[in-house]
Protein backbone atom coordinates (compact mmCIF):
# COMPACT_ATOMS: atom_id res chain seq x y z
CA UNK A 1 0.00 0.00 0.00
CA UNK A 2 1.44 3.63 -0.94
CA UNK A 3 0.01 6.40 1.47
CA UNK A 4 -0.33 9.87 0.39
CA UNK A 5 0.23 12.85 3.48
CA UNK A 6 -0.75 16.56 2.71
CA UNK A 7 -0.94 20.10 5.02
CA UNK A 8 -3.07 22.62 4.21
CA UNK A 9 -4.42 25.67 5.07
CA UNK A 10 -2.24 27.83 7.85
CA UNK A 11 0.89 25.82 9.05
CA UNK A 12 1.20 25.23 12.72
CA UNK A 13 3.95 24.18 14.82
CA UNK A 14 3.15 20.13 15.49
CA UNK A 15 2.23 19.58 11.80
CA UNK A 16 5.74 17.76 11.99
CA UNK A 17 5.17 15.61 14.74
CA UNK A 18 1.94 14.46 13.30
CA UNK A 19 3.65 13.72 9.78
CA UNK A 20 6.64 11.85 11.50
CA UNK A 21 3.34 9.96 12.90
CA UNK A 22 1.32 8.33 10.00
CA UNK A 23 4.57 7.67 8.28
CA UNK A 24 6.52 5.97 11.44
CA UNK A 25 2.88 3.88 11.79
CA UNK A 26 3.15 3.16 8.10
CA UNK A 27 6.96 1.96 8.02
CA UNK A 28 5.96 0.07 10.69
CA UNK A 29 3.17 -1.53 8.47
CA UNK A 30 5.03 -2.49 5.46
CA UNK A 31 3.48 0.77 3.32
CA UNK A 32 4.94 3.53 1.23
CA UNK A 33 4.51 7.05 2.04
CA UNK A 34 4.84 9.92 -0.21
CA UNK A 35 4.18 13.60 0.93
CA UNK A 36 2.35 15.73 -1.11
CA UNK A 37 4.01 19.21 -1.85
CA UNK A 38 1.97 22.72 -0.54
CA UNK A 39 -1.21 21.30 0.40
CA UNK A 40 -3.73 20.44 -2.10
CA UNK A 41 -1.79 22.77 -4.66
CA UNK A 42 0.31 19.42 -5.14
CA UNK A 43 -2.46 17.73 -6.37
CA UNK A 44 -4.32 20.01 -8.24
CA UNK A 45 -0.93 20.98 -10.77
CA UNK A 46 -0.21 17.75 -12.32
CA UNK A 47 1.05 16.05 -8.74
CA UNK A 48 4.05 17.63 -6.90
CA UNK A 49 4.68 14.71 -4.77
CA UNK A 50 7.61 13.09 -3.58
CA UNK A 51 8.41 9.99 -1.26
CA UNK A 52 8.80 10.05 2.05
CA UNK A 53 11.35 7.34 3.43
CA UNK A 54 12.73 7.24 7.63
CA UNK A 55 15.25 9.35 7.02
CA UNK A 56 12.88 12.17 5.61
CA UNK A 57 10.96 11.91 9.25
CA UNK A 58 13.25 11.50 11.52
CA UNK A 59 14.52 14.30 13.06
CA UNK A 60 11.39 16.33 12.75
CA UNK A 61 9.30 16.01 15.52
CA UNK A 62 10.84 19.22 17.55
CA UNK A 63 10.58 21.38 13.72
CA UNK A 64 7.57 24.01 13.89
CA UNK A 65 6.26 24.40 10.24
CA UNK A 66 5.61 21.39 8.06
CA UNK A 67 8.05 19.94 6.02
CA UNK A 68 5.71 19.32 3.04
CA UNK A 69 4.62 22.71 2.28
CA UNK A 70 1.16 24.39 2.80
CA UNK A 71 -0.56 26.43 0.85
CA UNK A 72 -4.52 28.00 1.38
CA UNK A 73 -5.07 26.56 -2.90
CA UNK A 74 -9.08 25.86 -2.57
CA UNK A 75 -9.60 22.81 -5.26
CA UNK A 76 -13.52 23.24 -4.55
CA UNK A 77 -13.66 26.74 -6.13
CA UNK A 78 -13.28 24.56 -9.60
CA UNK A 79 -15.06 21.46 -10.38
CA UNK A 80 -12.05 20.83 -13.04
CA UNK A 81 -9.93 20.95 -9.96
CA UNK A 82 -11.36 18.80 -8.30
CA UNK A 83 -11.54 16.51 -11.13
CA UNK A 84 -7.27 16.85 -11.23
CA UNK A 85 -7.38 15.74 -7.92
CA UNK A 86 -8.51 12.67 -8.26
CA UNK A 87 -7.23 11.64 -11.36
CA UNK A 88 -3.47 12.83 -9.96
CA UNK A 89 -4.27 10.40 -6.99
CA UNK A 90 -4.76 8.07 -9.22
CA UNK A 91 -2.35 8.64 -11.25
CA UNK A 92 0.59 8.70 -8.48
CA UNK A 93 -0.78 5.12 -7.19
CA UNK A 94 -1.77 7.17 -4.19
CA UNK A 95 -4.29 3.92 -2.37
CA UNK A 96 -5.07 6.43 0.49
CA UNK A 97 -4.68 9.94 1.83
CA UNK A 98 -3.99 11.68 4.92
CA UNK A 99 -5.46 15.37 4.70
CA UNK A 100 -4.18 17.30 7.82
CA UNK A 101 -5.60 20.87 7.89
CA UNK A 102 -8.68 22.69 9.66
CA UNK A 103 -12.13 23.49 7.94
CA UNK A 104 -11.08 24.59 4.31
CA UNK A 105 -8.49 21.68 3.69
CA UNK A 106 -10.96 19.00 5.90
CA UNK A 107 -14.37 20.72 3.68
CA UNK A 108 -12.23 19.62 0.28
CA UNK A 109 -11.86 15.99 2.28
CA UNK A 110 -15.20 15.36 3.28
CA UNK A 111 -15.93 16.11 -0.34
CA UNK A 112 -13.39 13.72 -1.70
CA UNK A 113 -14.86 11.22 0.88
CA UNK A 114 -18.23 11.83 -0.33
CA UNK A 115 -17.00 10.59 -3.98
CA UNK A 116 -15.63 7.13 -2.49
CA UNK A 117 -11.97 8.65 -2.64
CA UNK A 118 -9.87 6.65 0.64
CA UNK A 119 -9.39 9.81 2.67
CA UNK A 120 -8.50 10.47 6.30
CA UNK A 121 -8.26 13.95 8.01
CA UNK A 122 -5.98 15.56 10.78
CA UNK A 123 -7.31 17.93 12.68
CA UNK A 124 -5.59 20.99 12.84
CA UNK A 125 -5.52 24.91 12.95
CA UNK A 126 -4.35 27.33 16.32
CA UNK A 127 -7.38 28.74 16.20
CA UNK A 128 -8.91 25.09 17.47
CA UNK A 129 -11.92 25.59 16.54
CA UNK A 130 -13.17 22.75 14.82
CA UNK A 131 -16.25 21.26 16.41
CA UNK A 132 -15.80 17.79 16.40
CA UNK A 133 -12.62 17.56 18.67
CA UNK A 134 -11.30 19.26 21.73
CA UNK A 135 -7.82 19.49 20.30
CA UNK A 136 -6.34 21.10 16.96
CA UNK A 137 -2.39 20.69 16.23
CA UNK A 138 -1.10 23.76 16.56
CA UNK A 139 -2.97 25.71 19.21
CA UNK A 140 -1.19 25.05 22.74
CA UNK A 141 1.73 26.28 21.17
CA UNK A 142 -0.28 29.23 20.01
CA UNK A 143 -1.46 29.82 23.56
CA UNK A 144 1.97 29.45 24.91
CA UNK A 145 3.34 32.03 22.24
CA UNK A 146 0.34 34.83 23.78
CA UNK A 147 0.84 33.82 27.32
CA UNK A 148 4.63 34.73 27.09
CA UNK A 149 3.50 37.93 25.13
CA UNK A 150 1.02 38.92 28.04
CA UNK A 151 3.84 38.08 30.49
CA UNK A 152 6.54 40.50 28.48
CA UNK A 153 3.85 43.20 28.24
CA UNK A 154 2.91 43.07 31.34
CA UNK A 155 6.70 44.51 32.56
CA UNK A 156 7.11 47.04 30.35
CA UNK A 157 3.43 48.25 30.58
CA UNK A 158 4.49 48.81 34.44
CA UNK A 159 7.46 50.98 34.05
CA UNK A 160 5.83 53.09 31.26
CA UNK A 161 1.91 53.27 32.61
CA UNK A 162 0.52 52.55 29.44
CA UNK A 163 -2.19 50.74 27.84
CA UNK A 164 -1.07 47.61 25.79
CA UNK A 165 -3.27 46.13 23.18
CA UNK A 166 -2.52 42.68 21.93
CA UNK A 167 -3.96 41.35 18.75
CA UNK A 168 -3.64 37.58 18.31
CA UNK A 169 -5.20 34.91 16.26
CA UNK A 170 -8.93 34.15 16.34
CA UNK A 171 -11.27 33.86 13.36
CA UNK A 172 -14.78 33.09 14.61
CA UNK A 173 -13.41 31.46 17.91
CA UNK A 174 -11.54 32.98 20.62
CA UNK A 175 -9.59 30.42 22.09
CA UNK A 176 -6.48 31.64 21.64
CA UNK A 177 -7.01 34.89 23.17
CA UNK A 178 -9.20 33.80 25.55
CA UNK A 179 -6.70 31.07 27.14
CA UNK A 180 -2.95 33.32 26.40
CA UNK A 181 -5.21 36.30 27.88
CA UNK A 182 -6.32 33.88 31.23
CA UNK A 183 -2.80 32.65 31.61
CA UNK A 184 -1.17 35.97 30.94
CA UNK A 185 -3.58 37.96 33.51
CA UNK A 186 -4.59 40.57 30.76
CA UNK A 187 -6.99 42.80 32.02
CA UNK A 188 -9.71 42.38 29.13
CA UNK A 189 -10.33 39.93 26.34
CA UNK A 190 -12.29 40.97 23.25
CA UNK A 191 -12.95 37.88 21.53
CA UNK A 192 -15.50 37.25 18.11
CA UNK A 193 -18.07 35.31 19.66
CA UNK A 194 -19.07 38.51 22.96
CA UNK A 195 -20.31 41.41 21.91
CA UNK A 196 -18.09 44.40 23.93
CA UNK A 197 -18.72 48.31 23.64
CA UNK A 198 -16.10 50.78 23.36
CA UNK A 199 -17.53 52.54 25.97
CA UNK A 200 -16.85 49.43 28.16
CA UNK A 201 -13.11 49.10 27.47
CA UNK A 202 -13.05 52.96 28.12
CA UNK A 203 -14.67 52.65 31.31
CA UNK A 204 -12.49 49.65 32.74
CA UNK A 205 -9.61 51.22 31.25
CA UNK A 206 -11.06 54.07 34.12
CA UNK A 207 -11.79 51.87 37.00
CA UNK A 208 -8.21 50.72 36.66
CA UNK A 209 -6.45 54.16 37.21
CA UNK A 210 -9.09 55.03 39.71
CA UNK A 211 -7.49 51.76 41.51
CA UNK A 212 -4.16 53.16 41.37
CA UNK A 213 -3.93 50.29 38.33
CA UNK A 214 -1.66 52.53 35.87
CA UNK A 215 -1.33 50.25 33.13
CA UNK A 216 -3.69 47.85 31.73
CA UNK A 217 -3.63 45.32 29.16
CA UNK A 218 -5.84 44.21 26.39
CA UNK A 219 -6.25 41.33 24.34
CA UNK A 220 -8.13 41.24 21.38
CA UNK A 221 -8.55 38.57 18.54
CA UNK A 222 -8.22 39.77 14.87
CA UNK A 223 -11.51 38.64 14.04
CA UNK A 224 -12.58 40.42 16.73
CA UNK A 225 -15.29 43.80 16.58
CA UNK A 226 -15.38 46.45 19.11
CA UNK A 227 -19.16 48.25 19.08
CA UNK A 228 -18.54 51.75 18.65
CA UNK A 229 -15.40 51.48 17.11
CA UNK A 230 -14.91 53.79 14.19
CA UNK A 231 -14.17 51.11 11.06
CA UNK A 232 -12.33 53.53 8.35
CA UNK A 233 -13.50 52.74 4.52
CA UNK A 234 -9.59 51.30 4.05
CA UNK A 235 -10.09 48.13 5.75
CA UNK A 236 -11.81 46.49 3.47
CA UNK A 237 -9.10 43.44 3.60
CA UNK A 238 -8.77 41.15 0.75
CA UNK A 239 -9.86 37.32 0.55
CA UNK A 240 -8.04 34.04 0.46
CA UNK A 241 -9.19 31.21 -1.50
CA UNK A 242 -11.63 30.18 0.48
CA UNK A 243 -13.29 33.10 0.95
CA UNK A 244 -12.16 34.34 4.46
CA UNK A 245 -11.16 37.95 4.97
CA UNK A 246 -7.26 38.28 5.36
CA UNK A 247 -7.81 39.14 9.25
CA UNK A 248 -4.61 40.91 9.81
CA UNK A 249 -5.34 43.50 7.45
CA UNK A 250 -8.19 44.58 9.58
CA UNK A 251 -6.11 46.24 12.03
CA UNK A 252 -8.72 45.76 14.64
CA UNK A 253 -5.60 45.97 17.56
CA UNK A 254 -4.57 48.82 16.12
CA UNK A 255 -7.92 50.78 15.23
CA UNK A 256 -9.11 49.92 19.14
CA UNK A 257 -5.34 51.14 20.33
CA UNK A 258 -5.61 54.43 18.48
CA UNK A 259 -9.10 55.35 19.97
CA UNK A 260 -8.27 54.40 23.24
CA UNK A 261 -5.52 56.62 23.24
CA UNK A 262 -7.41 59.25 22.06
CA UNK A 263 -10.69 58.78 24.03
CA UNK A 264 -8.86 58.45 27.56
CA UNK A 265 -5.22 60.11 27.03
CA UNK A 266 -3.96 57.11 28.41
CA UNK A 267 -0.74 56.11 26.12
CA UNK A 268 -1.59 53.13 24.40
CA UNK A 269 1.07 50.76 22.38
CA UNK A 270 -0.15 48.66 20.05
CA UNK A 271 1.28 44.35 19.08
CA UNK A 272 0.31 42.57 16.38
CA UNK A 273 1.60 39.20 17.57
CA UNK A 274 0.59 37.56 13.95
CA UNK A 275 2.32 34.54 12.66
CA UNK A 276 4.30 34.36 15.23
CA UNK A 277 1.95 32.36 17.13
CA UNK A 278 1.94 29.81 14.18
CA UNK A 279 5.69 29.92 13.68
CA UNK A 280 8.50 27.88 15.81
CA UNK A 281 8.98 24.88 17.64
CA UNK A 282 5.65 22.59 19.43
CA UNK A 283 4.88 22.47 22.73
CA UNK A 284 5.32 18.87 24.56
CA UNK A 285 1.75 19.14 24.47
CA UNK A 286 1.01 19.99 20.89
CA UNK A 287 4.02 17.16 20.02
CA UNK A 288 2.21 15.02 21.99
CA UNK A 289 -1.26 14.76 20.67
CA UNK A 290 0.12 15.61 17.18
CA UNK A 291 1.66 12.21 17.50
CA UNK A 292 -1.60 10.47 18.88
CA UNK A 293 -3.67 12.08 16.09
CA UNK A 294 -1.03 10.59 13.76
CA UNK A 295 -1.17 7.40 14.89
CA UNK A 296 -4.97 7.59 14.91
CA UNK A 297 -5.46 9.03 11.45
CA UNK A 298 -3.14 5.88 10.18
CA UNK A 299 -4.90 3.61 12.52
CA UNK A 300 -8.48 4.47 10.88
CA UNK A 301 -6.97 4.18 7.47
CA UNK A 302 -5.87 0.97 7.80
CA UNK A 303 -8.96 -0.34 8.89
CA UNK A 304 -10.42 0.94 6.07
CA UNK A 305 -12.91 3.86 7.99
CA UNK A 306 -12.33 6.27 5.34
CA UNK A 307 -14.23 9.58 5.92
CA UNK A 308 -12.80 9.67 9.08
CA UNK A 309 -11.15 12.09 11.54
CA UNK A 310 -9.24 11.23 15.02
CA UNK A 311 -10.06 13.45 17.59
CA UNK A 312 -9.81 13.84 21.17
CA UNK A 313 -12.24 13.51 23.86
CA UNK A 314 -10.95 14.03 26.86
CA UNK A 315 -7.71 11.82 27.40
CA UNK A 316 -8.71 9.26 24.59
CA UNK A 317 -8.39 9.36 20.89
CA UNK A 318 -11.59 8.38 19.56
CA UNK A 319 -13.19 9.60 15.59
CA UNK A 320 -15.66 11.58 13.73
CA UNK A 321 -16.49 11.44 10.39
CA UNK A 322 -15.01 14.17 8.05
CA UNK A 323 -18.63 15.43 6.71
CA UNK A 324 -19.38 16.61 10.42
CA UNK A 325 -16.33 19.10 10.76
CA UNK A 326 -18.16 21.29 8.61
CA UNK A 327 -21.21 21.96 10.88
CA UNK A 328 -19.86 25.34 12.42
CA UNK A 329 -17.13 26.53 14.73
CA UNK A 330 -16.52 25.16 18.17
CA UNK A 331 -16.61 28.40 20.03
CA UNK A 332 -15.91 29.84 23.75
CA UNK A 333 -18.72 28.85 25.81
CA UNK A 334 -20.47 31.65 28.02
CA UNK A 335 -19.23 30.57 31.11
CA UNK A 336 -15.16 30.77 30.17
CA UNK A 337 -15.48 33.97 28.96
CA UNK A 338 -17.60 35.14 31.92
CA UNK A 339 -14.65 33.12 34.14
CA UNK A 340 -11.98 35.80 32.50
CA UNK A 341 -13.86 38.29 33.49
CA UNK A 342 -13.34 37.73 37.11
CA UNK A 343 -10.25 38.98 36.83
CA UNK A 344 -10.79 42.16 35.37
O1 LIG B 1 -6.86 29.78 10.10
C1 LIG B 1 -5.88 29.91 11.03
C2 LIG B 1 -5.27 31.27 10.97
O2 LIG B 1 -4.08 31.20 11.72
C3 LIG B 1 -6.16 32.40 11.47
O3 LIG B 1 -6.20 32.57 12.84
C4 LIG B 1 -5.53 33.58 10.78
O4 LIG B 1 -6.43 34.63 10.65
C5 LIG B 1 -5.17 33.03 9.46
O5 LIG B 1 -4.92 31.66 9.66
C6 LIG B 1 -3.99 33.70 8.82
O6 LIG B 1 -3.79 33.16 7.57
P1 LIG B 1 -2.57 33.46 6.61
O7 LIG B 1 -1.41 32.67 7.11
O8 LIG B 1 -3.04 33.01 5.28
O9 LIG B 1 -2.29 34.92 6.70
Amino acid sequence: MQIGILTGGGDAPGLNAAIRAVARSAFADGADVLGVRNGWAGLVEGGDVSPLRPEDVSGILTRGGTILGTSRVNPLAEPSAMEAVVANLGRLGIDALVAMGGDDTLSVAAALAERGVPVVGVPKTVDNDLQVTEYCIGFDTAVAVVTEAVDRLHTTAASHHRVMVVEAMGRDAGWVTLMGGLAGGADMIVIPEFEVELNEVVDHLHARHRQGKTFSIIAVSEGADVVGLPVPSDTEAPLDAFGHVQLSRRGIGERLGRQLEDVTGFETRVTVLGHTQRGGTPTAYDRIWATRVGVGAYKLLSEGDFGAIPIKRGDRVESARLSEVAAGARLVPEDLYRLAQIFY
